[in-house]
């Protein structure tokens, strides 16, 4: 059956590499809601088929905004977030507009219409766990958010949970852990480090870098958001990771090398407030209940042809690049 879907956030990151996987692996039709905050670009979503894409600027906390395009639509994604930690140290308040108010208005369009609705969220809703712990987050994993990011998405998973049980709202949720690959904010730190060595700069690690992240491409994110809504069960929550585990100064270490660099060829900067010391994912159920799996087992592969996308898409970042930079070095990082 060919769907309609309505795409939050589909022009930031993960969402537009979602919007191009849907309408390159099915017939379904997208619209996407985004509010282009410095996060989204529209030349993401550029090349799209203009038959089955529709993109409207907006804001996910307009409830008649939000209410008209539920009308239309058979099921939502919901990727809109303020999604960047550091922004949430210096100023939470629009995380609290737009990952509290801004789920809660769609929760609320989606009792009234009675749509499926399916809810991006995080690993950092689980805290951190000791770098030499063997445990890795599961479903059953007690919430443990450590910033202003982490703790509004954790909000946003419970009012989701509450919507299910109170009201019915057909809602499946997913935590997933970090995401590289094209279209990625150079803010975030494989993008930033990339560009940082394109640009002759010499890429900033955060304290030792020693702090470990479970890295899944984002298009392996995206085929398991789509196995969920094809498939997953109303009211169940999945984690979604690639067992990428690697530690910061591996990754750093990494790109230098892929791009022709000495591996030392980094400077060590203040460490992130809080910063969160390991996470990790344990998909079983995923995998074992909707039959996912990744398709890039090969972090270094999916690494070099992501660096060649920055390679080749110099025009995507570099307006932004110097505005980061400039973020970065008045706190010293
Ligand atoms: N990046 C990761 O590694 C990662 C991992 C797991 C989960 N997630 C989750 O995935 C989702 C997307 O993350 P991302 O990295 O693509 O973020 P992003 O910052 O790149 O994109 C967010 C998008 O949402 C839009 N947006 C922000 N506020 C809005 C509002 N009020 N109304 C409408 N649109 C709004 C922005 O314009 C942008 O296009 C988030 O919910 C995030 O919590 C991200």
């Amino acid at each position: 059956m060919v769907r309609k879907l309505l795409v939050t956030g589909g022009a930031g990151f993960i969402g537009s590499n979602f919007v191009h996987h849907v309408l390159s692996h099915t017939d379904d039709h997208v619209t996407v809601l985004d509010k282009l905050t410095y996060a989204g670009n529209l030349a993401s979503l550029e090349g799209l088929p203009a038959d089955r894409f529709r993109f409207v600027r907006g804001d996910i906390a307009d409830a008649d905004l939000v209410d008209g395009l539920f009308a239309d639509v058979d099921a939502v994604v919901h990727y809109a977030a303020e999604s960047h930690n550091d922004n949430s140290l210096n100023d939470p308040r629009p995380f609290l507009d737009t990952n509290i108010i801004g789920t809660y208005t769609l929760l609320e369009a989606a009792r009234r219409h009675d749509r499926r609705l399916h809810h991006i969220s995080t690993d950092e809703v689980y805290g951190d766990l000791e770098l030499d712990d063997p445990a890795r987050f599961t479903e059953h994993t007690p919430y443990n958010p450590s910033s202003p990011y982490s703790s509004t998405k954790a909000g946003s998973d419970l009012l989701v949970r509450a919507w299910v049980r109170s009201f019915g709202v057909r809602a499946t949720i997913s935590n997933c852990s970090n995401n590289y690959g094209p279209y990625q904010h150079v803010e975030k730190f494989i993008p930033r480090q990339i560009t940082n060595v394109l640009q002759g700069i010499r890429p900033r690690l955060y304290g030792k870098g020693e702090n470990v992240r479970d890295w899944i491409h984002a298009d392996d994110h995206s085929s398991a958001v789509l196995t969920i809504l094809d498939r997953g069960v109303v009211g169940e929550t999945y984690l979604i990771g690639a067992d990428g585990e690697k530690d910061n100064r591996t990754v750093v270490e990494l790109i230098l090398t892929l791009l022709g660099q000495e591996p030392d060829a980094y400077d060590h900067v203040t460490d992130r407030a809080g910063h969160d010391l390991r996470y990790a994912i344990d998909s079983t159920k995923l995998r074992r209940e909707l039959g996912w799996t990744p398709q890039y087992q090969d972090f270094d592969a999916g690494l070099r042809a992501t660096i060649d996308w920055y390679r080749d898409h110099e025009s995507w970042w570099a307006p932004t690049k110097d505005g980061v930079e400039a973020f970065y070095a008045s706190k010293g990082q």
